[in-house]
């Protein structure tokens, strides 16, 4: 069955792919490159043993979008496509309203015209804002805090709108927690252009001598030990998510919204110390102020999904810390 993956080049996209091969699942990738880089398509077929149908272009460009689905027979499509940086996203709104506000409405239209009425969307716990309770369950009230959240929520309401409209949609909205990781070959992984943002692709590069120090943002958060509290998931777990996902959306009709977490949360220092000791690395640290817009700590509720989707994460911190140090080399782009 062939599916779509929008920004299949980029890190869950590409991770994700290998996942489906492995399932059955015949795919085209449709990219614009704008955060990955063209030499991910040879390290998909490589590990996945065949040939990927690939098209490069911007997903805005809805003619080009139906034509991809025309011609090679698309059943279903997963929209990872998006821009994803939560500073830049306050610095350029409109830029992130574009990108992906626009994108989607440019597939959905040309999905529309091909009559394909099934989607999985990569969304984020990003939509449930400021804890009301924890850990999120999906019935935790949304509430975006900056614009790239906001984006997130738009999208997830026109799907549910398109839902609301005609029953033979269906719209799986997958609220990640955070993704971290690599795949076990240590030929795929996060490569972010430019100085990573995120914790793990950051602390990668300071353990390879790369970067000088970790800066801790906020050490006096009312947490376990100060400092941020997140719900890091394998992205190889994430993948494998996405095949439970597609499996479901074939079978369901309305719109799903579920959470791929792994239920547990870990500090900032909790996960610099396990990857000091599955990488036998010291890390220099900087314990700094805290990061404009950052939630002192949120986890996922997974229930959802073990019972929807018959899917649970079932890899730990060390293989997350191992995996994103063996895949070290993609990171820093050789
Ligand atoms: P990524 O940047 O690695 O991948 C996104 C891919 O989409 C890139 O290859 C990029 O080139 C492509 N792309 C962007 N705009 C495009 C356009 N207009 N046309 C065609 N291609 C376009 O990001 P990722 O980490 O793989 O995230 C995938 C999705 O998951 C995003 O929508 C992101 O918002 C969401 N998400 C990510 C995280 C995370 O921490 N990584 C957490 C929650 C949600
Ligand atoms: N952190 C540091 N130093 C760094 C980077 C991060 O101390 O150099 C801390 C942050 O303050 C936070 C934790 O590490 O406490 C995780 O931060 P990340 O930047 O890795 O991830 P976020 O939780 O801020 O956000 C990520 C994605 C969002 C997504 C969200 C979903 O970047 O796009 O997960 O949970 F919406």
């Amino acid at each position: 069955m062939n599916i779509l993956l929008t920004g299949g080049c980029g890190y869950i996209g590409s991770h994700t792919a290998i996942s489906l091969v492995n399932a059955g699942y015949d795919l085209i990738l449709l990219d614009n490159f704008s955060n990955s880089e063209t030499c991910v398509i040879d390290r998909i077929q490589k590990i996945a043993g065949k040939p990927i149908i690939f098209v490069e272009g911007d997903l805005r460009d809805s003619n080009l979008v139906s034509k991809t689905l025309k011609d090679n027979n698309i059943r279903g499509v997963i929209h990872f496509a998006g821009l994803k940086a939560v500073g830049e996203s306050v610095k350029n709104p409109i830029d992130y309203f574009d990108n992906n506000v626009q994108c989607s409405i440019s597939l959905l239209q040309a999905m529309i015209k091909n009559n394909i009425k099934k989607i999985v969307f990569s969304s984020s716990a990003t939509v449930y804002g400021i804890p009301q309770y924890l850990p999120y369950d999906e019935n935790h009230p949304t509430s975006a805090i900056n614009p790239y959240g906001r984006t997130k929520l738009h999208i997830e309401e026109m799907l549910k709108d398109l839902a609301n409209s005609d029953p033979e949609w269906t719209s799986i909205v997958l609220r990640y927690f955070n993704p971290v990781g690599a795949h076990k070959s240590g030929n795929l992984g996060e490569a972010p252009k430019g100085i990573p943002s995120n914790l793990m692709p950051y602390l990668v590069q300071v353990a390879s001598g790369y970067l000088g120090a970790l800066n801790i943002f906020g050490s006096d958060y009312g947490t376990r030990d100060g400092t941020g509290e997140r719900d890091y998931i394998h992205v190889t777990d994430l993948a494998e998510g996405h095949v439970a996902a597609l499996q479901f959306m074939f079978r369901e009709q309305g719109w799903h919204a579920i959470n791929l977490g792994t239920g547990k949360s870990t500090s900032v220092l909790e996960l610099v110390h396990t990857f000091e000791k599955v990488t036998n690395k010291k890390i220099p640290l900087n314990l700094t102020s805290r990061r404009a817009g950052d939630l002192p700590a949120y986890f996922a509720k997974v229930s959802k999904a073990k019972n929807l989707l018959n899917w649970e994460a079932k890899l730990n911190l060390e293989d997350m810390c191992l995996s994103a140090w063996q895949s070290r080399k993609i990171s820093i782009h050789e």
